[in-house]
């Protein structure tokens, strides 16, 4: 059975900066994530996250408690978790993307103006992330960041 959770967190600014902290969650994330057949996205403003997770109860509870003990972010909120019938993010063992003003448009279309959008509905949300990963798909300079 599918499982997909949403969450909400606040970095915590260690010694690397937030674009090196980053880039280095997303490496582990994608190591550890392809191997546990989870999916999802990880989104960042440099001050919050938003991260969306797909894959069997057992791989989210394991994955959370992780995620949960890292000191690059307090304020873990979860937003929603829900029995989901397919993965919305299968080809992306973690997509990730840093807001930037080519993201002002799609926060437009969803009536976000600033922070991550916890109190959307949960296919909005979804499909909010989606666009985001679309858009950086098609921007080389951040290619490095989707993988
Ligand atoms: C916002 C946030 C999201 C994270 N998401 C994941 C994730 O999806 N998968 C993962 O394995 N680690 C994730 N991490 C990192 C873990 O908390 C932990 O640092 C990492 O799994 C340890 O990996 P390592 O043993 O390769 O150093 C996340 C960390 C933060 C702060």
């Amino acid at each position: 059975m599918l499982f997909r959770l949403i969450y909400t967190s606040r970095y915590v600014r260690g010694h690397r900066g937030p674009l090196s902290d980053f880039r280095g969650i997303l490496k582990s994330s994608r190591r550890y994530n392809y191997s546990h057949h989870i999916t999802g996205c990880l989104f960042f403003d440099k001050s919050s996250f938003l991260q969306i997770l797909e894959g069997s109860a057992l791989a989210l509870d394991t994955l959370l408690e992780r995620i949960q003990g890292d000191v690059r972010h307090i304020d873990f909120k979860v937003l929603m978790r829900s029995k989901v019938a397919r993965r919305h993010f299968g080809v992306w063992a973690m997509g990730g993307a840093v807001r930037s003003a080519a993201h002002d448009e799609i926060f437009a279309k969803y009536g976000i103006s600033d922070d991550f959008p916890d109190n959307l509905p949960e296919d909005a949300i979804v499909t909010f992330c989606e666009e985001i990963l679309n858009l950086e798909e098609k921007r080389p300079v951040s290619r490095v960041l989707i993988g």
